[in-house]
């Protein structure tokens, strides 16, 4: 089973001719309100590949909370660890989309502030199981049960997003890292650690440092791996006709969901690499987060477009 400790937000999607830039006002016609967070986006990704997956968490008694639990339930995502808060709402987030796709996203964390590592009992927290977090959540509680899961053995996966500092000795307890190229090096600063313009040096960086493998998402330029033991690996996107593309936001979830499933079910790191790639580019092809996500079948008949994973030199 995959255990995900992860946020849930609301969304207001927010269509735009283009991103306002700092005091400038700019105006939408169109909003469209979809399920996501971190957290719920990449529990339905990894459930969509076919993995038994738990989500704990926490929602506000409203109508938002409960529609996010509804819809991930719906999906196969098992909530009945997604808590309610006795006096915050849920957590909601702005994202603004322009025409190009880049966007701006703005969290409101909400109930999800109150999400504590006692809600994950004990009994689940067995080795074939594997951990899934990112940096929506509490800092102290991710870093809790990222400690509790490690001496019981499951595999550890940290999406770091937001690129929140986690203590140095916290990443020693983590099996994978996942990170884009502007995560990366605000956490190599943060960590004190040369950073540049390569993003395999900056992989490389983190892997020895943390003693883990550290995979960099590169938007179209796909990701690259850095392992503890000095294996690198690129993958690319999956080719796409670009005029197809209509919302990049859930690319990333896609992908560390998938990656997760992927490795859960016993996939090598290129090949659980080269899946995750093609359920993000998958993914851009759809509006929102979850709604977006491909099922297992979806990946597979679109991997034949997928070139190989390279093995590259350091
Ligand atoms: O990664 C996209 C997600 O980030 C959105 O669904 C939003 O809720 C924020 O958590």
């Amino acid at each position: 089973m995959i255990i995900v400790f992860g946020s849930l937000n609301m969304d207001f999607m927010i269509s735009l001719d283009r991103l306002p830039v700092a005091g400038e006002t700019v105006l939408s016609t169109e909003y469209k309100l979809m399920p996501g967070g971190k957290g719920g986006n990449q529990s339905l990704a990894a459930a969509r590949f076919g993995s038994k997956v738990a989500l704990i968490g926490r929602v506000g008694t409203d109508s938002y909370g409960k529609d996010l639990r509804e819809s991930l339930k719906s999906n196969g995502v098992m909530v009945s660890g997604v808590a309610y808060s006795d006096d915050l709402p849920t957590g909601c987030a702005m994202v603004a989309k322009e025409a190009t796709g880049e966007n701006q996203i703005i969290v409101m964390s909400g109930a999800n502030v109150q999400a504590t590592h006692e809600q994950v009992p004990d009994e689940i927290l067995i080795k074939q199981n594997l951990l899934l977090m990112q940096m929506e959540l509490p800092v102290d509680q991710t870093v809790t049960l990222l400690t509790r899961a490690k001496a019981q053995g499951l595999i550890t996966v940290l999406n770091l997003a937001p690129a929140i500092m986690i203590p140095r000795k916290a990443l020693g307890h983590l099996d994978y890292l996942i990170v884009n190229s502007i995560e990366a090096t605000q956490i190599a600063e943060k960590l004190q650690l040369p950073t540049g313009n390569n993003a395999v040096k900056l992989a490389q960086a983190l892997a020895i440092e943390g003693q883990m493998t550290v995979i960099v998402t590169l938007g179209k330029k796909g990701s690259v791996a850095v392992t503890k033991d000095g294996e690198a690996w690129s993958v690319p996107i999956m080719p796409l006709d670009q005029s197809e593309v209509v919302d990049i936001t859930g690319a990333g979830d896609a992908y560390c969901g998938t990656f997760c499933a992927a490795i859960h079910e016993g996939k090598s790191l290129p090949e659980a690499m080269r899946f995750a790639s093609v359920a993000g580019s998958l993914t851009c092809l759809k509006p929102g987060t979850q709604e977006a996500m491909p099922y297992l079948d979806d990946i597979l008949s679109r991997l034949d477009e997928m070139p190989q994973a390279e093995k590259i030199s350091l």
